[in-house]
């Protein structure tokens, strides 16, 4: 069967049959557009002039915008080993370890999730646990793995204690190293997984539901980026694996045929 067929990517992410028969039907949502004109209208989380001065200690605030990390941060020139080292000496807050990333580091596609669970957390690795799981049948669909062509990270690099949500000091604190990952990769496009990573990667509030789906550039740099649903709610809620596998079928399709 074809790897990039519609049926072959429902059986890998586990639709039952009478779901494939039922999401089979033509898509009625509209194609989206090549991210030759990405779109520059999402909202950010606060106003231009007070983003600068923004608090990022509580929970409630979103990330600072992209650091600019060739003048600002301590890992600004780091190669990917000085890099890792770097953060493997900063604080775990309460995680076993740091999870760094993997994958190819020459990738055309990175994907973004939100932070490491428990599974992650045990094992150094992004995305080994069922949601992990998930993924890499999803971007076996699309010819992609983190053994040949992907590059997988998190927003966070540290388990937040007890699986909650990051919060927006450690999403800060993590996030030159996130920064300095895109620089060392130069993707041709990015994957980000879940409201978390969408929101902290465009510095918006706009609700998952309006961000997937269409093509974004990641800001301060010309790389498409794409919005999907996180795989650990496409576990909870199997019957958005269609759209999932929407966003997936743009992406394969961007990624084969290069810029229009
Ligand atoms: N969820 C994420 O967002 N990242 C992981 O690494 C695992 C689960």
């Amino acid at each position: 069967m074809d790897p990039a067929s519609r049926t072959y990517y429902l059986q890998q992410i586990g639709l039952t049959a009478w779901r494939q028969r039922h999401f089979d039907r033509p898509s009625k949502l509209a194609e989206p557009s090549p991210p030759a004109r990405p779109d520059s209208t999402v909202t950010p989380a606060v106003p231009e002039p007070e983003r600068a001065a923004a608090d990022v200690s509580g929970p409630e605030q979103s990330a600072a915008r992209p650091i600019d990390t060739a003048t600002t941060s301590p890992v600004a020139q780091m190669d990917w080993a000085a890099l890792e080292a770097w953060l493997a000496e900063q604080d775990h807050r309460g995680a076993s370890r740091p999870v760094f990333g993997a994958g190819a580091r020459d990738a055309s596609l990175l994907v973004i999730g939100e932070a490491p669970g428990a599974e992650e957390d045990r094992r150094g690795e992004p995305f080994v646990g069922r949601a992990g799981q998930l993924l890499d049948r999803m971007l076996a669909a699309i010819s992609h793995s983190r053994a040949d062509n992907t590059y997988i990270a998190n927003i966070c690099k540290f388990r937040p204690p007890g699986n909650r949500d990051p919060k927006a000091d450690e999403i800060a604190a993590d996030r030159p190293v996130l920064e300095r990952q895109i620089e060392l990769l130069r993707p041709r496009a990015i994957l980000a997984l879940g409201r978390v990573a969408a929101q902290t990667l465009l510095d918006s509030r706009e609700p998952l539901g309006k961000l997937r789906g269409r093509w974004l550039q990641y800001p301060g740099t010309d790389i498409p980026l794409l919005i999907s649903y996180h795989p650990a709610y496409l576990l909870r809620s199997p019957q958005q694996k269609s759209l999932a596998w929407d966003d997936l079928r743009q992406m394969h399709r961007y990624l084969k045929a290069g810029p229009p």
